[in-house]
């Protein structure tokens, strides 16, 4: 975040308490604050209870060998029977569990009987192509409905989806599938996005190309209608699949640590990390948030989170939660601005969403557009709006409340991580006057500390590091395959003091009131667009190209995306004369896009001659942070060569 939004975050001291009718309508009652605060662990428990348990668990936490938590581990359970089945046997088979929307303006409207039968189905064929308990499925595709499908038949069946999501490359596909040894992968021919159709499976085809790829199968679903390439006895159509395979499956009980997934984050380092969630703890803590947090009435409420489903927003918050909870929901393939700029304003109109979840840089968008754009449908359905990725500022807050909703909607800004892989800091809305900038409290049953370096609690109004104290039922149990990583990131920063901290890696400060303001990430992680990038893993994607000889990547402030990526790049010498710098810097941008996807394209390459170090050979992020964002340049007096910074703005002017 810029220093300015920073401030402005600290100046904003505006509560907007719920009118008198959401409050009295609220699914969450103040009593779970003291419930929680009374009993923690009988807390998680009574809601775990509110799953089917196929056999009841008996113990909710060891804690006995920290930082590896399990929750209910005596229990067993069906994910996918919790968020299909469950409904159906209770009566409510044709209630939809979603309004679909293609980008080229198809629809679809699939019950919750529908989707059991498709997910049974599915489970079927996964089965036959060999995939148990335990095997990883990599799943590679746009947001339509079998992407839900394939994640819950892989659910279903014991066996671990790895989602990767459709923006990125070749390459990061390839890491993945091999990182988790994965047999099957689950693609389609291509996907639309701003009015084109995208190829998938081509990226597939490209990641599997090296011998010895553990992979399989390909299953590829047709929706693009492009032409593909294919492997035969390896590739097949889903369409051929599903259509022969056995209707009936019946979902069986698994141990409530068995993995449900992986999903890759960047950390960092260049290597992104598989995050590892399990069952029972996970469902329960996103079914619990999804239901208190949206204030969820299943039977009356249209709820759209924008999220892809390649990422945990999509995991939990467009999958497992609101399916376990019985929601009807919109799901939306395109971007918001295909084929007009108000495509997302219709589909609210469209299907009468009144619960609404996305992320600031949206809002942020949108805001640039002008509000004459959203003022010309009718959002009167809304009655709950959510935010999540970044930091709000008060002002996209303001305009979200106002232009979308009415002035009137309350606002939850929820703050949580792929690792957390649940909310852990929201306002409940009947329950909490919204602040806007604010993440504001705790859930019930979640301990969230801010401890200075030294692991002191720090008071208000200081900043400090935002730390989770107590182990909660969705927080990620590992790294795949890399314990020493799990333990070394989120537990080692604060070992010396007593207790294990979880560290998130956010600074935060907390105000006279106890509420919790976000001030973003304190690593070496960028936030673009609500999406998380490494440095490091740009860093190496640019040193991999022949030209580089050194790179060094910032997060930049930047209006639209919260932060922009911005690199340095030092050329070999023998390539300063072979290309002008803005054809190096056209080309290494297209590269980075190449080798890890759009998302992580960086906004500006500087090509430089040097860059600022330390003694010990320490890049100087903060000095090129100075002036990507265009500030006086700070404090050199560390650096081992002091002109290195003088040179860098003078070639740059
Ligand atoms: C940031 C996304 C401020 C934070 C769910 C965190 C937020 C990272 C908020 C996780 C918020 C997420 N306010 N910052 N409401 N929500 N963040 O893993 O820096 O993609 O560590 O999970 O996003 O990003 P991830």
């Amino acid at each position: 975040m810029s220093n300015s939004s920073i401030d402005s975050l600290q100046n904003e001291t505006r509560v907007f308490p719920p009118s008198p009718e959401f409050a009295a309508n609220s699914v969450a009652d103040a009593g779970l604050y003291a419930r929680a605060a009374e009993n923690r662990l009988e807390f998680w428990a009574e809601q775990a209870r509110d799953l089917h348990w196929h056999k009841p668990f008996t113990e909710t936490l060891d804690w006995s060998n920290p930082p590896f938590a399990t929750w209910f581990a005596d229990g067993q359970i069906n994910v996918a029977y919790n968020c299909l089945d469950r409904h159906v046997l209770a009566g409510n088979g044709d209630r939809v569990a979603f309004h679909w929307e293609g980008e080229p303006g198809d629809t679809r409207t699939v019950t919750y009987a529908e989707l059991t039968a498709e997910v049974k189905k599915v489970a079927n064929v996964l089965l036959s192509l060999g995939i148990e308990q335990g095997d990883r499925v990599a799943i590679y595709l746009p947001v339509i409905p079998e992407a839900v499908i394939a994640m819950l038949a892989v659910a279903r069946i014991g066996a671990v989806h790895s989602v990767v999501f459709g923006g990125f490359s070749a390459e990061s596909i390839r890491s993945r599938v091999d990182d988790a040894s994965a047999k099957l992968v689950i693609t389609a021919d291509g996907g639309w996005r701003k009015g084109k159709v995208f190829p998938l499976k081509a990226a597939v085809d490209d990641a599997l190309s090296a011998p010895g790829s553990s992979v399989e199968h390909v299953l590829v679903v047709k929706r693009g209608e492009n032409a593909v390439d294919w492997t035969d006895g390896r590739d097949l159509w889903w369409h051929d699949q599903v259509e022969a395979a056995e209707p009936e499956h019946e979902a069986e009980a698994f141990d409530a640590e068995n993995p449900l997934f992986i999903l890759y984050t960047s950390g960092t380092t260049g290597k992104p990390k598989g995050i590892l969630h399990t069952s029972g703890g996970y469902l329960t803590q996103a079914a619990f948030t999804h239901k208190n947090v949206f204030d969820l009435h299943p039977e009356t409420d249209v709820y759209w989170c924008t999220a892809d489903v390649g990422w945990i927003t999509g995991h939990s918050y467009v999958v497992y939660g609101p399916l376990a909870n019985g929601a009807t929901q919109v799901l939306y393939e395109g971007t918001p601005d295909t084929p007009h700029p108000g495509r997302w304003w219709e589909i609210i109109e469209k299907y009468k969403v009144s619960i609404f979840y996305t992320a600031p840089t949206a809002i942020r968008s949108f805001m640039k557009l002008g509000r004459q754009i959203p003022q010309k449908f009718d959002l009167s359905s809304l009655r709950l709006l959510g935010s999540v990725g970044e930091p709000i500022n008060p002002e996209a807050w303001i305009w979200y409340r106002d232009v979308i909703g009415a002035g009137t909607t309350p606002i939850v800004d929820t703050w949580w991580q792929t690792e957390t892989g649940a909310i852990m800091i929201s306002a409940l809305p009947g329950i909490t006057g919204a602040k806007p900038g604010s993440a504001q409290v705790p859930m019930p049953g979640i301990k969230i500390d801010i401890l200075s370096e030294d692991g002191t609690r720090v008071d208000p109004p200081h900043g400090g590091l935002l730390v989770v104290s107590e182990p909660w039922p969705s927080m990620l149990r590992g790294i795949w395959g890399d314990p020493d990583r799990y333990q070394e990131t989120y537990w080692s920063k604060f070992s010396a003091i007593e207790g294990n901290k979880y560290f998130a890696g956010d600074g935060a400060h907390v105000d006279a009131d106890g509420d919790i303001w976000l001030l973003g990430r304190v690593d070496d992680v960028m936030n673009v667009s609500g999406h998380r990038l490494s440095t490091a893993e740009i860093e190496s994607a640019l040193v991999a190209n022949p030209i580089v000889a050194e790179a060094a990547v910032v997060g930049a402030a930047d209006e639209a995306t919260g932060q922009a990526v911005v690199a340095f790049v030092i050329l070999k010498s023998n390539q300063a004369d072979a290309q002008t710098a803005d054809e190096a810097s056209a080309l290494l941008r297209a590269h980075v896009a190449k080798t890890i996807g759009a998302i992580a394209r960086p906004r500006e390459i500087f090509i430089v001659a040097e860059l600022p170090k330390t003694r010990s050979g320490k890049i100087m992020r903060r000095l090129l942070q100075d002036v990507a964002e265009g500030r006086e340049i700070g404090d050199t007096t560390t650096l081992a060569d002091t002109s290195v910074m003088q040179i860098i703005s003078d070639r740059l002017k």
